[in-house]
């Protein structure tokens, strides 16, 4: 075997398949946007479902590449395994080959013959991996699907390989399928036996292969695919037949690089190096908890750091919550496990940013950004997990029978993101157990709830027609159209139906810009649409209702008023990025956006808030642009032209290699957009910031208007304006007006306080004389008027300071709200055994109220005024009593 680095080993298998005309692609962003069946890219082929499903023609028959995949959520859910073992990851990279069968020109292509004899010729030649080393599994076949053993795949084999080395498999190992619908098919794998000889001789590699033994894995799958998975469980012929392969390239490496373990090879030594150094521990590859934290750690720093760059913030929901759990886990790990209580992750984005510059740039591009995200991200939940161990103590304090309840566990883990395992751990060093059964019902109900929540049931396409979809609404708002297919969809009990149709005006919903709204009308019937949505490349048309007769011809028809003053907010966010650079900075760049009809959002990496002549710059240099008239100029071009015009792309954004290029003066603002445009600036009219936050560290956020909606901000101000000054009587400088009424408010306040403060000197000159002698203290119930509970308090206080010895108890109302205060001296308490803090508690039910303190001072307030004559008499003879 060879010991070639990860790098070349990566350009090995690119170049081999160059040289099989393939066409090498760049990876897709590893963040899902336009397919609502997916979260995160999973497999190579995600970003080429479309060819499979003959929806779209792929640009080549042949193609090739590394792609960034991540496995928690789903289908192919690891996280728990992650690090625990020594192959399993979270984010990984799968090299693939692809063939697009074309029913019209099927030599372009290839299947089982080429597909098999390649990947074989690359492992043994090329990579040298002993052949006696290796096994390949092939479909058994399934009975319940109706499809019979590969015994093709079978044949192919058997030219390269002994037949007692190739293994049948079932549907769970030999049948893969994207998701629970979607493109599928019967596949092969391949398995490496990377024990020494001496464990070969003894166990048969065979009867490891598919049995989770951490040295026999597969390292590469190759599927042919030919079915798409129906909602229904139904498998439907497609129209052509397809290879997608994918080889796990951590895997690959470690069995070239000869190790035991994927951390072991260059990929992650890096990252396992830099975090012995951040924590002064050594990894030694054990089962050890702190060994897992290292795997942990290297693992969960790349897919952080690599889906933060492809555009997704950690957040509570969807992606964004993934990515969180990610971090949090192996913050927990760090925390626990490598004794860490500060920040560390985001001290290795650096090493990875650059292991990787080559072949994922877009990390080193913000290596500083993705950083400081990570940091922050890293800051709150440390603070959070130290609050859950004070919760923690206490929940160990009310801990009954050794026993830590489910409900509390489930607080640990809902609140604090404490696992149970952490509870586990922390409740053992007090001589504690936890309710487990108790924290898995917990658990199992909340998933319950939450699935109940976003539960949506998506019914099959019903396709009348196939064909390509024609977007025509960036020149026209109405076309006559015909509908191509349909589904059912129901959301949270709601049915809708959603529509595409083969050519439409209607814009769906991508880069940031939200979908058209308008109406469909099939002959006499027309059909509300409620909303555009892309899926892959589907134009999809959300409705209430399925038009009567679906084979009518339709008109479709944008509603115009919706569509431009989107426009109006799209043309001005471009106007707006190129403002912010130019006022901030280059590294501005956006982070997110949110195009509606009534206003924009606009997302953008800067460090600092934004300070108001910054702002009132930027605002002026949007305006500036729009009293210019540019004329907006947009043209198709290659990706390499347009970076060349110095057009802004976007992180985590797949651009084909023909781009839109908006122009609004090239010296001004170049972008690559889809969205839809105003002709000139001019018919913006006018823009105005609205507001500006933070969304996230290092990220802002702008919400502004513009057209109508800028000019509906500024008459809502000016009515404010006059409901303000007709307030004020209309004076005629009204700020000077203002001040001087703020001023005399202010003396006025303080006047106020004075008469107060000299009352409550006089009342108390009254109150010291009406105390009654009893033995040696003095003793006082009183009601009084024009005081307050804290003005009552005070002269509670002074009494005691005075050195007399007594106790008090003074009830009053305040803004029709009845009080108790009741005092003593410090004598009085030790002597007569005297409790404020009792008596108050007392006698506050006789004002519905309630209230407690320390034995030398109390108060209460009450909701009832009309008891105070009845406290009053109970206060009286409480005092008695003492
Ligand atoms: N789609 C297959 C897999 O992910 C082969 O690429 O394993």
């Amino acid at each position: 075997m060879s010991h070639k680095s990860a790098k070349e080993i990566r350009t090995a298998f690119l170049d081999f398949f160059r040289s099989k005309d393939h066409l090498i692609v760049p990876s897709a962003p590893v963040v899902v946007k336009d397919d609502p069946t997916l979260m995160f890219t999973n497999a190579g082929m995600n970003q080429f479902k479309d060819y499979f499903l003959g929806n779209k023609k792929a640009p080549s028959a042949r193609i090739a590449d590394t792609q960034k995949c991540l496995r928690v959520s789903g289908k192919h859910n690891d996280l728990e395994e992650v690090g625990v073992d020594t192959y399993h990851h979270t984010l990984f990279e799968m090299l693939g080959n692809w063939s697009f069968g074309d029913p019209e020109n099927p030599s372009a292509g290839y299947f089982k013959e080429e597909a098999i004899a390649w990947s074989w010729e690359l492992l043994t030649e090329v990579f040298g991996i002993d052949k006696d080393r290796m096994y390949v599994t092939v479909f058994e076949g399934d009975d319940k699907d109706g499809i019979p053993a590969d015994s093709e795949a079978l044949a192919f084999w058997k030219q390269w390989i002994s037949e007692d080395r190739i293994l049948f498999g079932n549907k769970k190992d030999n049948f893969w399928e994207m998701g629970d619908t979607g493109p599928c098919g019967p596949c092969t794998e391949i398995h490496v036996d990377c024990r020494p000889d001496s464990e070969r001789a003894e166990v048969d590699g065979k009867t490891l292969v598919n049995a989770d033994h951490p040295q026999v894995i597969e390292i590469w799958n190759n599927v042919f695919i030919q079915f798409n998975r129906q909602k229904d469980g139904s498998l439907v012929q497609l129209p052509a037949k397809h290879v997608d392969t994918g080889m796990g390239f951590e895997r690959l490496v470690r069995v070239l690089q000869a190790k035991q373990s994927n951390y072991d090879t260059d990929v992650f030594s890096g990252t396992i190096k830099a975090t012995e150094l951040l924590t002064g521990i050594r990894y030694d590859g054990s089962d050890t908890k702190q060994a897992i934290a290292f795997r942990v750690i290297a693992d969960h720093i790349r897919a952080v750091s690599f889906t933060i760059a492809d555009g997704q913030l950690p957040s509570n929901t969807g992606a964004g919550y993934v990515i969180r759990r990610i971090l949090r886990r192996a913050v927990r790990y760090y925390f626990s496990a490598l004794n860490r209580k500060f920040p560390m992750l985001n001290e290795l984005v650096p090493v990875i940013a650059s292991q990787f510059e080559e072949v994922f740039p877009e990390l080193k591009q913000q290596e500083a950004f993705v950083k400081k995200v990570i940091l922050e991200e890293e800051t709150n939940f440390l603070r959070t997990l130290d609050a859950g161990l004070k919760r923690m103590d206490s929940i160990i304090q009310e801990t009954k029978d050794a026993v830590v309840s489910g409900s509390a566990a489930f607080e640990l883990f809902d609140t604090y993101g404490f696992p149970l395992d952490l509870t586990r751990l922390v409740a053992s060093e007090h001589g504690l157990t936890v309710d487990e059964q108790g924290f898995e019902a917990e658990m199992t109900q909340q998933k319950a709830r939450s699935r109940a929540a976003t539960e949506l049931d998506m019914g099959d396409w019903v396709v009348l027609e196939n064909g390509e979809v024609n977007f025509v609404g960036y020149h026209r708002l109405q076309t006559e159209s015909r509908l191509l297919r349909y589904r059912k969809v129901k959301a949270k009990g709601k049915e809708q139906y959603q529509l595409v149709l083969q050519e439409t005006p209607f814009y769906a919903e991508s880069g940031g810009q939200v979908g058209d709204r308008g109406v469909l009308i099939f002959g006499e019937e027309a059909v509300e649409v409620t909303d555009t949505r892309k899926e892959l490349d589907l134009i999809v048309h959300f409705t209430n209702q399925l038009p009567s007769d679906t084979h009518t011809p339709v008109v479709a028809k944008v509603d115009t008023g919706w569509r431009a003053a989107s426009q109006v907010h799209h043309s001005v966010t471009h106007l707006l990025h190129a403002a912010l650079r130019q006022v901030l900075g280059t590294h501005v760049a956006q982070k997110g956006s949110l195009v509606t009809p009534e206003y924009l959002r606009f997302d953008f990496s800067h460090f600092a808030k934004m300070t108001t002549e910054e702002l009132q710059q930027v605002e002026d240099i949007v305006n500036e642009k729009i009293r210019e008239n540019i004329p907006v100029v947009i043209k198709e071009m290659s990706k390499a032209e347009a970076l060349e015009l110095g057009a802004m792309a976007l992180f985590g954004e797949k651009y084909g290699d023909v781009v839109r290029v908006v122009v609004m003066d090239k010296d001004y603002s170049v972008e690559l957009c889809g969205g839809t445009h105003v002709g000139n600036t001019g018919e913006i009219g006018v823009f105005k910031i609205s507001s500006e936050s933070a969304v996230a560290a290092g990220v802002r956020r702008i919400e502004a208007l513009a057209g109508g909606k800028a000019i509906g901000w500024y008459q809502q101000k000016e009515q404010q304006l006059e409901q303000i000054l007709d307030q004020l009587k209309r004076p005629q400088d009204a700020l000077k007006a203002l001040q001087q009424l703020l001023e005399e408010h202010a003396a006025l306040k303080k006047q106020v306080e004075q008469f107060q403060q000299e009352k409550a000197g006089q009342v108390k000159d009254v109150l010291r004389a009406r105390f009654e002698t009893k033995g040696n203290f003095q003793t006082l119930v009183a009601q009084v008027e024009g005081l307050d509970a804290q003005q009552a308090k005070q002269i509670a206080f002074e009494f005691r300071q005075e050195g007399m010895s007594f106790a008090m108890i003074l009830l009053g109302e305040h803004q029709a709200k009845p009080f108790i205060a009741v005092a003593a001296s410090d004598d009085v308490v030790a002597d007569k055994n005297f409790h404020a803090g009792k008596a108050v508690k007392e006698l506050a039910a006789h004002i519905k109220g309630g209230g407690g303190g320390q034995p030398f001072f109390a108060t209460a307030g009450g909701s009832d005024a009309a008891g105070l004559p009845a406290a009053l008499e109970a206060a009286k003879s409480w005092m008695e009593q003492l």
